[in-house]
């Protein structure tokens, strides 16, 4: 745990950072397949990467190289604890769009659980709904709460 913290307090400063440009064609791919009104409902880890993530991660999570540089996720040692792919899921990072508000904390745990033990990694899955609460952003005050209560 202490150990799952500690990433999150180094990694937290990196989210503020303004995201860079990204090439036109993956924000199109992102609006009109990604975020739909409707949302994504699925909790099928595979499913969930093969419709978020492959499109810059590759299939297979080779990744690629071309417009932008998106890392290989397969056989990648960065995802051995889920605290770090937990928190880029969730508040994204330069190129890599934040996913926080289009997935609740169970999808997000099926991801990064698929991420750890397929496309050639074999980890032990350690991600859990509580990592994902502890990457999101503290929420905006509730607006229901007025002080007229
Ligand atoms: C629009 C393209 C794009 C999409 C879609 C995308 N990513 Fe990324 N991803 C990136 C880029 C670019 C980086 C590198 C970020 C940086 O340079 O800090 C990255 C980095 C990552 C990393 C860190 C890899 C490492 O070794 O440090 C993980 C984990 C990751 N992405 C997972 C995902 C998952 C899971 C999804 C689907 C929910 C996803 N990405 C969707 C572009 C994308």
């Amino acid at each position: 745990m202490k150990k799952i913290v500690l990433a999150i307090a180094t990694l937290l400063p990196l989210c503020a950072v303004p995201a860079h440009a990204q090439p036109a064609q993956m924000s199109a791919y992102a609006e009109d397949t990604v975020f739909g009104s409707d949302g994504y409902t699925s909790t099928d880890g595979e499913e969930l990467y093969q419709t978020l993530c492959a499109g810059c991660h590759m299939p297979d999570g080779s990744g690629a190289v071309g417009a932008g540089r998106y890392p290989a996720l397969s056989d990648n040692p960065n995802l051995e604890y889920a605290a770090y792919p937990v928190t880029l899921i969730v508040n994204g990072q330069a190129g890599m769009p934040a996913f926080g508000t289009f997935l609740n904390d169970e999808q997000i745990v099926a991801l990064v659980t698929y991420l750890q033990t397929d496309l050639g990694n074999d980890f032990e899955p350690d991600a859990t709904v509580e990592d994902v609460a502890i990457a999101r952003p503290a929420s905006p005050a509730d607006p229901n709460r007025a002080e007229h209560e």
